[in-house]
């Protein structure tokens, strides 16, 4: 076994790969004393895939590989089946040092070891549900009958099984898509390999297709190594995530502690702007701007502002000139005034309907209302910072569901 604990099932040690006519050259060198994915790439015109990369994948978790588009997401899944070469470093499955094998037993181990899922589809359009599902069994030449008989169990498990004479073409892209997970099933492997499996699906279809293969997974008890982009999916659906950046990895942990500790900068910058994949634009969150009159009195002013952090008063045309916020109204009562003007403050941001929140989070970490204005300079909404906060906050929001999922 080599080595590795009895929980361990995919294990990656030491492991570089290096892109280019001479992989173990220099660039192995200069990236084994830990020169970035760039400079290696300046200085010897060769592509780091990934550089001293170590995990452990336990049996039946969903570990998730997590980063940016070229961060290496790819290469780690396709070094564990060995379509790529290792440059450096062992890849084991099962304690199997992926790298000796050939022929005859590669084969072998990729078709009874794992099952992959795509982000395409790839069905064969001219075959039908049943048939694409079970292709993998034909070419294994597993005879007709059980070969139907593993897919339609296969189907079950996706909820499919009803749409098994139909063509591809008649299913909904989150139906193709459970299609490829049940071809990945089909031939019943221990392992899932899943490379943006969801990631071309539209968001709703795709959080119910989290949600069924979490199902699944718990049910057959398979391991799966999912790739995504999305930080949100993979904290969603990972019982650990491994963040990866230029071919590095930076974090290993479960979601919690990714949302807790960050490890670096990076990581932090990637959980803050989690649910950005969807980027929320000023006027889907600002409020009717209901501007206060300049000749109210402080307190009239003030019941304005019972629901908001503030306030602005605007000038004849129309355009914001002054803030009153509740606590600066509070502070001016509390002296016995009822001035509105003595409350006015007038160092407040100003921003488009059209800017993004993320644009104006750290406006809203002054904690006062921004002002919304269009190309003329009216006021045409109040962004209050509590709801800037609110929908940014997704952390605290998502750690809150770990939590009910949890305790349910
Ligand atoms: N066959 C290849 N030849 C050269 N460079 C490659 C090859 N495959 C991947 N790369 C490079 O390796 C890095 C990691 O790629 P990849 O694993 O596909 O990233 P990801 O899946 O995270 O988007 C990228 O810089 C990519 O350009
Ligand atoms: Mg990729």
């Amino acid at each position: 076994m080599d080595g590795t604990n009895g929980d361990t099932i995919v294990e990656f040690r030491d492991v570089y790969k290096i892109f280019g006519p001479q992989p173990r050259g220099r660039a192995l060198d200069l990236a084994r004393s830990g020169i970035p994915k760039k400079e290696v790439q300046r200085l010897t015109g060769h592509v780091v895939g990934m550089t001293d990369v170590n995990f452990a994948v336990n049996r039946g978790e969903i570990f998730v590989v997590m980063g940016l588009s070229g961060s290496g997401k790819s290469t780690a899944i396709r070094m564990v089946n060995k379509l790529y070469d290792v440059t450096n470093g062992e890849v084991l499955v099962d304690g199997v040092d992926v790298q000796k094998l050939e022929g005859t037993q590669l084969q072998v181990f990729r078709r009874e070891k794992m099952g992959m899922v795509f982000q395409h589809f790839a069905l064969f359009p001219h075959r039908n549900v049943i048939d694409n599902v079970g292709y993998g069994l034909k070419v294994q030449k597993v005879d007709r009958d059980e070969r139907n008989r593993a897919a339609l169990h296969a189907l079950s498990l996706v909820g499919l099984a009803p749409f098994a004479d139909h063509r591809p073409a008649q299913l909904s892209g989150g139906m193709q898509q459970r299609v490829g997970l049940a071809r990945a099933l089909a031939s019943d492997p221990d392992i899932l390999l899943m490379d943006e499996a969801f990631s071309a699906l539209d968001p709703l279809i795709r959080r119910q297709m989290q949600d069924e293969m979490m199902e699944i997974q718990s049910r057959v008890q398979k391991t799966i190594l999912f790739i995504t982009h999305d930080l949100n999916e993979a904290l969603r659906i990972g019982d650990r995530v491994c963040i990866m950046k230029d071919g590095a990895v930076v974090q290993i942990g479960t979601p919690e502690e990714i949302l807790t500790e960050p490890a670096t900068g990076y990581v932090a910058e990637f959980v803050q702007d989690v649910d950005q994949g969807r980027v929320i634009k000023v006027h889907e969150v600002m409020t009717e701007p209901q501007p206060v009159p300049h000749d109210m009195s402080l307190s009239d002013a003030m019941t304005l502002c019972d629901d908001v952090t503030g306030r602005f008063c605007c000038d004849d045309e129309g355009k914001p000139v002054a803030l009153l916020t509740a606590a600066d109204g509070l502070r001016v009562r509390s002296m016995g005034s009822d001035d509105l003007k003595a409350a006015l403050r007038s160092d407040f941001d100003k921003c488009s309907p059209e800017a993004t929140l993320n644009e104006m989070y750290a406006a809203a970490g002054r904690g006062l209302s921004i002002a919304v204005v269009n190309d003329d300079g009216h006021l045409v909404g109040n962004l209050d910072p509590r709801l800037i906060m609110e929908e940014m906050g997704r952390v605290e929001q998502l750690i809150d569901g770990f939590e009910r999922e949890v305790f349910m």
